[in-house]
């Protein structure tokens, strides 16, 4: 049988409590399928960091680099100062091993509750393609005359030609793979950042000669966040830079019913991706049996998409589907009508009989 290595980091607060759940599945779907994962399990995070002092040890990254796939819970502790274990972590992972494409689909299954009045499944289905390497998340700037009233704090967006033109690559590849309206908008600000956003816009448009088939379209920031809240039912695919996809991605997860059910995927085409749900370590419902697997769970479909196993995937949709329309009241911690991992063995069930 096909065997995965897989590497398995369950980070702070809930996120061991969803990976476990998202492990469930992923077991129920492999044995149905006919493949194996194999797990290694790895303690970065905000207790191992307290304990060690130690965030994410080169070593690691040479073990990470050769496997499969790796399977995110969630970093962040609250006794940690913010920035810590995120940039040493999270941006590291994501960083050194060069995962230049967050993918993050936004999609609002039957059952769940969207804050948008008046709107429902049909109207909610678009995929956010954020670069994951560049822009704001680089570190590039500093202090000048720090601690002084005339202190400056400069934060500088590096946004690279090869940077850009990879992400909008496989932004224009995605769309046309997805094939359902083959249109890309292109979310910047080329009225005020009138350096990066020109970058972007220049290689966009030289790449749509080469996408005939896609229909290219351009939003400012401002008036995406407005569009996805009156229209959503307008965006296709969404690709944009760093910090406005972490942004436009936050009101993305609420439209489609919050952080319980929002996945993404760290992308390297080329290396290892990473998998994980976008909300975090939610360390007021650690270990209570309370929280949704259901975010970490699609971040597990999406991991099997990518490692060709298309057809599993469809089948952990598929019961997530249907739990979300038969059994599971609400999203929300301690609202779902059973426990954290009452959901996972609910998914896990009907993985097998679909
Ligand atoms: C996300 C998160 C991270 C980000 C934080 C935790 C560094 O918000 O994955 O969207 O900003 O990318
Ligand atoms: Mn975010």
């Amino acid at each position: 049988a096909k065997t995965y290595q897989i590497a398995v980091i369950p980070g702070d607060g809930t996120g061991p409590e969803v990976i476990r759940e998202g492990v469930k599945v992923l077991e129920a779907v492999s044995v149905k399928h006919g493949f194996k994962l194999e797990l290694e399990e790895f303690d970065f995070g905000g207790e191992r960091y307290k304990r060690t002092g130690e965030t994410l040890p080169d070593s690691a990254l040479n073990e990470l680099s050769k496997k499969d796939a790796i399977y995110l819970g969630a970093i962040g502790h609250p006794d940690v100062k913010p920035g810590i274990l995120e940039k040493g972590i999270l941006l590291k992972l994501r960083f050194a091993l060069d995962q230049y494409i967050n993918l993050r689909p936004v999609k609002l299954y039957e059952g769940v509750y969207t804050p948008l009045k008046d709107k429902g499944p049909a109207d909610i289905d678009f995929v956010v393609i954020r670069e994951n390497t560049e822009g704001l998340y680089t570190g590039a700037g500093g202090f000048l005359k720090k601690g002084t009233p005339d202190e400056i704090a400069i934060q500088e967006s590096i946004n690279t030609r090869k940077g850009v033109e990879r992400c909008l690559r496989y932004a224009f590849e995605y769309c046309r793979k997805r094939n359902k309206k083959k249109e890309l908008l292109l979310c910047g600000k080329t009225n005020v950042l009138t350096y990066a956003f020109d970058l972007w816009e220049r290689t966009f448009h030289e790449l749509a000669q080469e996408y005939t088939d896609i229909k290219i379209q351009y939003a400012h920031v401002d008036a995406t966040c407005m569009w996805m809240v009156k229209n959503p039912e307008w965006f296709d695919v969404i690709v944009t830079d760093n910090m406005f996809g972490d942004i436009i991605t936050d009101l993305g997860a609420i439209i489609q019913g919050g952080m319980g059910i929002a996945a993404g995927a760290n992308i390297n085409p080329e290396g290892v991706s990473m998998f994980e749900p976008i909300g975090g370590s939610a360390p007021k419902y650690a270990g209570k049996n309370m929280i949704n697997p259901l975010a970490a769970i699609c971040a597990g479909q999406m991991m099997l998409e990518t490692l060709g196993e298309e057809r599993a995937a469809a089948d952990v949709e598929q019961a997530v589907m249907k739990a979300l329309k038969k059994d599971i009241k609400s999203l929300s911690a301690g609202k779902m009508g059973m426990s954290t991992s009452e959901v996972g063995d609910l998914i896990a069930k009907y993985v097998s009989e679909i």
